[in-house]
């Protein structure tokens, strides 16, 4: 697992090779340049997949519906499929996922397809299940993922999709040419931003070994940030087997702020954009109530810092391309708490690489 976080910076510009052109301002996708005129004028898409490649579709479903202004729905593949839903011609379905193999996506992409659905997968293995039941789509090329817990496939995935809606976008006209260039840039400075975190591994070590005995934890998060939460929280379930649970950060007044005391730490994402005030006055409350506050952060944030027990602390670049660097504090989190209390973090005890069962 450590492994394959620390090839994030290599298998996200992977990735983008040969797809992203940021000195031209052109992104290369065959497969989506074909059903361009599909997506441009979709009444909806429809974004199907499960556990962490569920969290990049929700994390794509903010980035589409901001950039492209076309309605996106993300659905759990499990429920699409036994419910019975209204699937019109036309609509446009992303089904993502890492193995090619899920039973759940694949069966429900089948029955979209039925329905005369256009389907893209976004897909890591090649010549896997779902890519070839797709029309179309792209590979997120993060090369082989060995260890159950998903971490570079999720930032392969959410690489993939924001050139998709960066593309849509600029061909539709609903991203100025300005913002455009300027997302383009910022996406081909990931790599870079990545291996910086990456380099600050130490310092996350130091915070696993602090609240490694905690039982259980919080993980908040507004916006594009929502779903790093929730990827935060499935990670360190996954691998250290502590219970956590990830909400929208304004969400937490409606109920789980009842479990805040002194022993609950509570991860923020809190990288700025146009929430950050409304996320350091959660943090506040959470403080308020003595939780132990610990949150990933933009360099330079001295205000949210003194008012943390805990930071890690990632690059600024631009809100719509943050998640892809801010899920990996939260990963290397995940792995060195799993790590400090002795689990087995590459085969966590009851879970499979691909779930080809029901
Ligand atoms: O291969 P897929 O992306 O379709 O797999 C979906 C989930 O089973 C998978 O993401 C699972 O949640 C991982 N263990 C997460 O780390």
């Amino acid at each position: 697992m450590l492994k394959e976080i620390f090839e994030q910076p290599t298998t996200i510009y992977d990735c983008l090779r040969g797809r992203l052109d940021a000195a031209a301002g052109t992104i290369t996708m065959a497969g989506i340049q074909q059903y361009a005129d599909q997506i441009i004028n979709a009444n909806r898409i429809v974004i199907i997949a499960c556990g962490t490649s569920w969290h990049a579709g929700l994390v794509a479903e903010y980035i589409i519906e901001d950039l492209c202004r076309i309605n996106v729905e993300v659905e759990y593949a499990s429920e699409f499929r036994y419910r019975n839903p209204v699937i019109n011609k036309g609509d446009v379905i992303i089904a993502i996922s890492q193995s090619g193999e899920t039973a759940d996506t694949l069966v429900a992409i089948e029955s979209a397809k039925e329905k005369g659905a256009i389907i893209l997968g976004v897909v890591n293995v090649v010549g896997s299940s779902i890519s070839r039941a797709s029309h179309a789509g792209a590979y997120t090329h993060a090369g082989p993922e060995i260890s159950v817990a998903s971490t570079k496939a999720f930032t392969a995935q959410l690489t993939v999709l924001m050139m998709i809606a960066l593309k849509v976008g600029y061909m539709k006209g609903t991203l100025s040419s300005d913002r455009y260039r300027r997302l383009l840039n910022e996406l081909d400075a990931v790599p870079e931003k990545a291996a910086w975190v990456l380099n600050h591994h130490d310092h996350i070590k130091a915070i696993a070994e602090k609240y490694k005995d905690a039982r259980d934890f919080l993980y908040l998060g507004r916006g594009y940030n929502f779903a790093i939460a929730l990827e935060g929280a499935l990670k360190l379930k996954e691998i250290s087997y502590i219970h956590a649970e990830g909400y929208p950060a304004a969400e937490m007044k409606h109920g789980p702020i009842a479990l805040v005391d002194e022993n609950l730490p509570v991860v923020f994402v809190a990288t700025k954009d146009m929430y950050h005030e409304k996320v350091v006055s959660n943090m506040q409350e959470i403080k308020a109530r003595k939780g132990k506050l610990l949150a990933v952060i933009t360099e330079g944030d001295e205000m949210s810092k003194s008012i943390c027990d805990d930071v890690m602390i990632v690059p600024e670049t631009d809100e719509v391309i943050a998640p892809l660097i801010n899920v990996i504090p939260l990963q290397l989190l995940s792995y060195y708490i799993g790590v400090a209390k002795g689990c087995n973090v590459d085969m966590p005890r009851n879970l499979a690489k691909s779930v080809t069962v029901e």
